[in-house]
C-alpha cells in the first residue's frame, strides 16, 4: 500500500511516498532554514507564505522521485497538528483538495506520532512492543509508552521548554545562529563538558517530567557575567573557547537529564522490549551515544535510521498513517475536510 503524505507543521514543506509503512519511495523537503536564520527563528507568517510557494513544486517533485502517478497512490496522509496554525492550514487545505479531486481517502496524523513512526522507516525487521519512546523536538518533549500500534500513554512531558527549544535558545544566547541543535553539537566538539557546573532539574522524586528553562537561564547568567567582566556588548564577541566549553557543558546537562529520566521510566516498566529516540534532537550524536551505553545489554535501542528522518519530514507521517489505515480503512474517506489543530491531543 502506497501512502502520499504532506507535512507543513512548522518550517519544512515536505511530501513523501511510503510503501507499507516503512519503504520510502520519495522523501522531498523544501527547507526554509536560510530564510529563518536571518530572523534567528521561525516567523509564522513568513513560514506560511513560503509553504504556499513550495507546496505544489514539492508535490510534483515527490511523485517524480518515486516514479508514481496519482493512480499508484492508495491513500493520502496529512499532519493535522500540533504545529503553527498558519503553516498547518497550507498543508491541510492542499490535502483536502487533492483528496476531493483525486477521490483518495485522507488520514489525519498527529505530528508527534509521526516522529514516533520515524523509527519504522527503512526498517526490515519487526519492532517488538511495548516500546518506550523519548520524543525530543523543538516544540515537544515527552516520555511515551507505546503498547501497540497507535496505543500511547504519556508518562512524562516538559513543563516548560522542550529540549530542542533549549538548544535553540542557548545557541541564540551564544550568538551561534539558527537552528541551535546542530550548531551547538558541532561547537561542543571542541569544548570541555565539565568546564561549567550547570544545573540539572530532576523535579520531584520519581517525576518523569522535564524542565529545561532553569538550565537556559543559568547559561544566560554565565554569559552576562562573562561579557561584563570582558566589557563585551554582544554575544558575537564571545571567545571561541568560552563558547565551546559552555555549549559542551550545556549539551552534557541536557543529555544527562534526558538519559536518566528515560532510564527511570524503563525501570518502572520492566516489560519494555525496545527503547526508541525520536524528534529533531534524536539527531544529536552525544545523546545517542550516552543512551546507547546506558541501555547496552538491557534492551534494543533504536533511533531513526537516517538524520533526515529525525527532523520534520513527511515520510514519518505516511508511516504513522499506514498503521492507522491498515486495520480500519473504512474510517478514512475522501473529501473528509480535515481541520488543523494546535492541540497536542491524539492518543
Ligand atoms: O522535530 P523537529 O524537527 O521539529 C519539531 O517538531 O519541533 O525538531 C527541531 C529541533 C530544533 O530545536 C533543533 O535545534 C533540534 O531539533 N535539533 C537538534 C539537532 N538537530 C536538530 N538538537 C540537538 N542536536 C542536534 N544535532
Ligand atoms: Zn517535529
Amino acid at each position: 500500500m502506497k501512502i502520499l503524505s504532506i507535512e507543513t507543521s512548522c518550517d519544512e514543506t515536505a511530501c513523501a511516498i511510503v510503501e507499507d509503512g516503512h519503504k520510502v519511495l520519495a522523501n522531498t523537503i523544501a527547507s526554509q532554514i536560510d530564510i529563518h536564520a536571518k530572523t534567528g527563528g521561525v516567523v509564522p507568517e513568513v513560514a506560511a507564505r513560503e509553504h504556499v510557494l513550495q507546496m505544489i513544486p514539492v508535490l510534483d517533485e515527490c511523485l517524480k522521485e518515486a516514479s508514481c502517478d496519482w493512480d499508484d497512490i492508495d491513500a493520502l496522509a496529512i499532519t493535522k497538528g500540533p504545529g503553527l496554525i498558519s503553516s498547518l492550514i497550507i498543508g491541510t487545505e492542499t490535502a483536502n483538495v487533492i483528496s476531493y479531486v483525486k477521490n483518495k481517502p485522507l488520514i489525519p496524523v498527529q505530528h508527534i506520532t509521526g516522529h514516533i513512526y520515524s523509527n519504522w522507516l527503512d526498517l526490515d525487521e519487526e519492532i517488538e512492543f511495548p516500546v518506550l519512546i523519548l520524543t525530543v523536538s523543538g516544540g515537544h518533549n515527552e516520555l511515551i509508552l507505546m503498547k501497540d500500534h497507535h496505543q500511547f500513554e504519556v508518562l512524562g512531558e516538559s513543563r516548560d521548554d522542550a529540549a530542542g527549544e533549549a538548544f535553540d535558545k542557548v545557541a541564540r544566547i551564544l550568538g551561534l545562529g539558527y537552528p541551535g541543535g546542530p550548531i551547538i553539537s558541532k561547537v561542543a566538539e571542541d569544548g570541555n563538558a565539565s568546564a561549567f557546573d550547570l544545573p540539572r532539574a530532576y523535579l520531584e522524586k520519581g517525576s518523569l517530567d522535564f524542565s529545561f528553562s532553569g538550565l537556559k537561564t543559568a547559561v544566560l547568567t554565565i554569559v552576562k557575567k562573562y561579557a561584563k567582566t570582558k566589557g563585551f556588548e554582544i554575544a558575537d564577541e564571545l571567545d571561541e573557547k568560552f563558547k565551546a566549553d559552555l555549549a559542551a557543558s550545556f549539551q552534557e546537562a541536557v543529555v544527562e537529564v534526558l538519559t536518566k529520566k528515560l532510564y527511570m521510566a524503563f525501570q518502572k516498566h520492566p516489560d519494555i522490549k525496545e527503547v526508541h529516540l525520536a524528534g529533531g534532537v534524536s539527531a544529536n550524536i552525544r545523546l545517542r551515544e550516552v543512551i546507547s551505553e546506558k541501555f547496552a545489554n538491557e534492551v534494543v535501542f533504536r533511533h531513526p535510521k537516517s538524520i533526515k528522518y529525525c527532523t520534520d519530514n513527511a515520510a514519518m507521517i505516511a508511516a504513522s498513517a499506514h498503521f492507522l489505515y491498515k486495520d480500519s480503512p473504512e474510517k478514512y474517506k475522501a473529501s473528509s475536510n480535515i481541520i488543523p489543530t494546535t492541540s497536542f491531543e491524539i492518543f
